[in-house]
């Protein structure tokens, strides 16, 4: 089993988005858990109707399992451990936990999905303790951006913060990618400057099959998948294979 956590400490860049899209294109030829941190719980509403209420009380009690939030999908290789509103009361309680607690507690969660193949994190964008233990117990983190000057000016704390969690850093992609703005094409330089082979290849564009397609209730390969959108996740989702 491999655990890729999908963070950025910035809202709405695509972390939701390319969990659903990179798990179904994982689940064409392996198993996968996908574990929903965040109490927005989108991702949950895409695979599921019947949420689970259950992480809340797994991500504060070492003793509780997070199997009562587990949920199958209409996407036979796909199970999800749901996301309630519940998790957005839970850091007071995590953080008067020990650190030797909280660990042991996010190493249980992840280890949970030790029988799938891979273990997809979405996590809110807020950096808590409770984000900093799960990513820290995953085997890698990737960082989705969007090109912007301040995007790229914020890279150093993303990567900071995966750096003092002890996580391992997989690498950044570009979301919402416009080939027809020159700037996006400077902003790739300064990128590329920036982190060098941490840039993967693969870039995501901003599309509207993309967003569509989740509106829908369906990944960009389902909606349409002879686009560039949906070939872009296809490739995102080998790179990342790739580099775990
Ligand atoms: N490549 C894309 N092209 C067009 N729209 C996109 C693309 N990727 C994501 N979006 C849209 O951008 C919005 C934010 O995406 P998403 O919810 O995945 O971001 P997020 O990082 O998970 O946000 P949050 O930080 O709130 O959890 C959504 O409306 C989504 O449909
Ligand atoms: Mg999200």
């Amino acid at each position: 089993m491999k655990s890729i956590a999908f963070y950025n400490n910035k809202g709405g860049v695509g972390k939701t988005t390319s969990v659903i899209n990179i798990a179904f294109e994982l689940a064409t030829e392996t198993r996968v858990l996908v574990i929903d941190i965040d109490g927005q719980a989108n991702c949950s509403r895409f695979f599921t109707d019947n949420q689970k209420e259950g992480l809340d009380k797994a991500l504060v009690n070492a003793d509780i399992s997070p199997e009562n939030a587990l949920c199958s999908t209409r996407y036979e290789n796909i199970d999800i451990i749901t996301a309630t509103p519940k998790l957005n009361g839970i850091t007071p309680k995590f953080d008067s936990l020990t650190d030797k607690e909280q660990a042991a507690i996010a190493e249980k969660i992840i280890s949970f999905g030790s029988e799938y193949d891979y273990v997809l994190l979405d996590l809110p964008p807020a950096l808590t303790k409770v984000t900093e233990q799960l990513i820290g117990a995953c085997d890698a983190v990737f960082i989705p951006i969007e090109l912007g000057t301040f995007a790229i000016q914020g890279i150093p704390t993303v990567t900071g913060i995966v750096k003092k969690c002890g996580a391992k850093f997989g690498g950044c992609f570009i979301n919402k990618f416009d080939k027809k703005n020159s700037l996006d094409g400077q902003l790739l330089d300064l990128l590329n400057e920036t982190l060098g082979n941490k840039t993967l290849q693969s870039k995501i564009p901003f599309s509207k099959v993309i967003k569509n397609s989740i509106s829908g209730g369906m990944t960009a390969s389902e909606y349409m998948g002879w686009t560039n959108a949906a070939k872009s996740y296809k490739a995102l989702a080998a790179e990342i294979k790739e580099r775990v």
